[in-house]
């Protein structure tokens, strides 16, 4: 128990070393994933709704087998289809994460060894590498990553979000030739696919999933021995109660109430002590802060409310 607490130190060390020496990625990129000449018009998005088969059906009958779907969760995101990408509206927080997730990433890729060395120093440093962003939601980290050349796979439980991130990457050539969107849930897609992927990520998903277990080790599948796993998610504290559900949804209304169950928040080292079981080496662990003010987030070493974990799969 000591040595895994004081190992945890001694990462975390390393990590914030790591960090603040790594804005390369920061420095290529343009942050806004939100191009300004292209944006997924609600009338668009209407004419496809109405072309789906709403299809609600609880994934566990459909195939009698655990799942980490679960109907209520997905709804809420199902709801908000037609907002993914006003910069204005309920994900306007996600759009302002992509600044400190995208680099995390980028940087992870290329420190873990896993990136091209040949494109590290260009424009487009992913290049050559399979990321699956597992519950995508409308595509907005999928965009900014398939701008750094990587080929990114979007998946999500909600047709309605696969059909807006579709439409909304399909009005940037850079982004529609790197990146596929696809319906379903992650068990679904590990049963096509094994060791397939470079990088795995679970950006603000876990939260939302019935058996944190189940989806850690179907995601695990999908990943390559030496590949990355990336999760940003809130931690289940008393202070995540307070600011990430008090004060974010009924005070400051940065999202529609009842977005966030606490009972469902994963308590960082329970996660990383699954992640361990699963054959991951954790390689960062960092907390994240908000600012509602200017719409911007920060790296903290306090993870008692939001937090990002890199972490790779061991050889
Ligand atoms: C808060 S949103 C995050 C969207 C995106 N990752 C981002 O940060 O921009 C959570 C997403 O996870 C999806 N989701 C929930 N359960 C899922 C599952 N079991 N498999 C795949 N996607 C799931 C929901 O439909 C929703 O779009």
């Amino acid at each position: 128990m000591l040595g895994r607490i004081t190992s945890s130190l001694a990462t975390r060390g390393l990590q914030r070393l790591l960090i603040s020496r790594t804005p390369a990625c920061a420095e290529r990129l343009q942050w806004s994933s939100i191009p300004r000449e292209v944006s997924t018009s609600t009338s668009s998005f209407q004419q496809h709704e109405q072309s789906i088969q709403k299809d609600n059906t609880d994934f566990t009958a459909k195939n009698g087998k655990e799942t980490t779907y679960v109907e209520e969760e997905v709804a809420k995101f199902r709801l908000m289809a037609s907002s993914w990408w006003d910069p204005h509206g309920d994900c306007k927080p996600l759009h302002s994460l992509n600044k400190l997730r995208v680099s995390m990433i980028c940087d992870g890729l290329i420190q873990s060894g896993i990136a091209k060395p040949e494109y590290a120093e260009g424009p487009t440093p992913l290049k050559g590498l399979k990321i699956l962003d597992v519950g995508c939601g409308g595509g907005i980290l999928c965009e900014p990553l398939a701008r750094l050349g990587a080929s990114v796979v979007g998946l999500d439980a909600a047709e309605e979000n696969i059909t807006v991130a579709k439409l909304h990457a399909e009005q940037d050539p850079k982004v529609h030739q790197n990146v596929e969107y696809l319906y379903g849930t992650i068990e679904e897609h590990a049963e096509r696919v094994n060791e397939t992927y470079d990088a795995v990520i679970a950006s603000e998903v876990l939260e939302h999933v019935e058996s944190t277990d189940l989806f850690l080790s179907t995601c695990a599948e999908t990943i390559k021995p030496g590949g990355s796993f990336f999760i940003t998610t809130i931690n289940k504290t008393p202070f995540s109660w307070v600011g990430g559900i008090a004060i974010a949804e009924y005070v400051l209304h940065l999202l529609p109430p009842g977005t966030h169950d606490w009972n469902k928040f994963i308590p960082r080292q329970e996660l990383l002590f699954v992640l361990e079981k699963y054959g991951f080496v954790t390689r960062l662990v960092h907390g994240m802060g908000y600012n509602p003010l200017t719409n911007s987030w920060f790296w903290l070493s306090d993870t008692s409310i939001n937090y990002a974990i890199h972490c790779v799969k061991e050889k």
